[in-house]
């Protein structure tokens, strides 16, 4: 399995890209930087796609249906579009060192879980871990349900929109040590991502964080949509209906912030991929970042 699969959040029925095997490392080549550095073309091709904004009617159709189009998606795809993610087990050994003592039981959330690529790696690696993963596609749940690694001894997944249904009815109150947030808040309309971090917040222990990873701007999934596909600032919406925005971090830190987190870090991972079948090298833009409840 080629490994930036790994890191496409969604490329819904479009094309998907692979890595450009730089060396023998099995990390693919990617920087990481404070601040991005716009190229006229850039600019010039996301200037496109500025003119006209979707409609203001088939955005409340969009956003009403948001649930239903991602339910519909995973009944297309099932568990076959992403591929697992390791760049959250490479991550999540630096909070496994946080225990206080061997073998200390870590509770984990996944906020938007989707089919577990997440999960399932993770729980696979660290024995002693117990995740609670919750995803507003029932299929999406059901697959995680379905999945031969799950075990209610260790995870337990349940459906939840993180922006209207509280995490408390299915997690107690601050007890999770680590939240993971994995290609989720660019799913979710900018008016209410604060209400899924909130939410978030309430089960989260003090002192515990949420592993953030996302579409940076200026991302190539974001130049190649095309005029009509434009929602608003930074947001825009696929062929099936599902939606994503791209972030700064300017803007997740103020989001999270406001939220009453703490910032550990932020920042732009930049990447360059290459889509194999159109034998294009295209650059990547995310933004990986850790945020915490305090004290
Ligand atoms: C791009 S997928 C990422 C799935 C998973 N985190 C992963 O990395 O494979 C986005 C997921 O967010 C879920 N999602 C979108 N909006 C949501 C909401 N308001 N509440 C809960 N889940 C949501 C979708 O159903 C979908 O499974």
């Amino acid at each position: 399995m080629d490994s930036c699969t790994l890191d496409e959040g969604t490329s819904a029925g479009n094309t998907v890209f692979t890595c450009s095997t730089s060396s023998s490392s099995e990390v693919p080549f990617q920087k990481k930087v404070e601040k991005l550095e716009l190229t006229t073309t850039s600019m010039a091709e996301s200037g496109q796609s500025d003119v006209i904004l979707v409609s203001e009617f088939k955005q409340l159709k969009l956003e009403k249906e948001a649930q239903k189009n991602w339910d519909l998606f995973y009944k297309r795809n099932s568990t076959n579009f992403f591929k697992d993610r390791h760049w959250t087990t490479r991550e999540f050994e630096e909070l496994k060192a946080c225990r206080e003592f061997e073998n200390q039981r870590l509770v984990m959330l996944e906020a938007g879980c989707g089919v577990g690529n997440c999960l399932f790696p993770l729980l696979e690696e660290d024995p002693h871990l117990f995740v609670y993963a919750c995803d507003f596609s029932p299929r999406a749940v059901q697959f995680v349900k379905q999945n031969s690694s799950y075990n209610p001894d260790t995870c337990k997944a349940f459906q939840c929109d993180l922006t209207t249904d509280s995490l408390t009815d299915s997690v107690p109150e601050d007890s999770v040590d680590v939240a993971t947030l994995i290609f989720v808040l660019s799913a979710i309309h900018p008016d209410k991502m604060h209400l899924a971090i909130e939410n978030i917040y309430k089960v989260l222990k003090p002192g515990g964080c949420v592993l953030f990873r996302d579409y940076g701007l200026n991302d190539h999934a974001m130049l190649r949509f095309k005029v009509g596909n434009k929602l608003g600032e930074h947001f825009y919406v696929r062929q099936d209906g599902t939606r994503s925005y791209f972030f700064t971090t300017e803007y997740l830190q103020l989001l999270f912030t406001k939220g009453g987190y703490r910032e550990v870090c932020n920042e732009y991972v930049l990447r360059e991929t290459v889509n194999k079948k159109e034998g294009l090298c295209v650059p990547r833009v995310f933004v990986q970042s850790k945020f915490y409840k305090p004290l």
